[in-house]
């Protein structure tokens, strides 16, 4: 049977709201579009972890532009969830320092344990797998991005059980933006 309910249409809570009139501030009154990345980050970290076309939309509406606008950076950029992810997203490095230092191996043995391919997310909804570019900390390579923490050195199975345990572990609320604290570092 069809559904007769109007698809309910995403508000930023009133938090999000206060900081991003915080964050308009900050711009000249003819340059508000120039707001559209810090406003996804928002977003994504608002709604889940990704940003639906709903949502975006609600991104447009709120710096008076056209969909599309937002539609082609959000798109452009890895850091942009478009489709549901899991609890937590494992940004996997292949860049060049971090390939050499065994990222393919890396990657194969995240695909094994949690039953997902890069790009999908595991069957218990726990972790999402995504390869990225070179995240600057290549000293410390291979190396896993997940949200504001570096998991560096994960060079041996038993440095990714580690890091995967942990994430399993882990209450975890996203963090807006405005509550993160910078990047946190964890040589395994
Ligand atoms: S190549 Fe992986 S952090 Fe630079």
């Amino acid at each position: 049977m069809e559904s007769t309910t109007a698809p309910v249409k995403p508000q930023f809570s009133e938090a999000a709201k206060a900081e991003i009139a915080r964050l308009l501030t900050h711009y000249p009154d003819d340059r508000k579009k120039s707001a559209l990345l810090p406003l996804l980050h928002i977003a994504q970290a608002e709604f889940g972890g990704w940003v639906s076309p709903k949502v975006q939309d609600l991104v447009a509406e709120t710096l008076g532009l056209k969909p599309i606008e937002v539609y082609e950076v959000s798109s452009f950029y890895t850091m942009f969830n478009l489709k549901p992810v899991g609890k937590h997203v494992l940004e996997i490095c292949r860049t060049g320092p971090c390939m050499l230092r065994g990222s393919d191996e890396l990657t194969a043995n995240l695909e094994r344990i949690t039953g997902a391919k890069v790009g999908e997310t595991s069957p218990d909804g726990m972790f999402t797998l995504k390869e990225v570019e070179c995240l600057a900390a290549c000293g410390t390579a291979p190396i896993v991005q997940v949200r504001e923490k570096y998991y560096e050195q994960l060079d041996s199975p038993e440095a990714v059980d580690a890091m995967l345990n942990e994430l399993r572990n882990m209450v975890h609320r996203p963090l807006l933006p405005w509550e993160q604290t910078g990047l946190q570092h964890t040589q395994q």
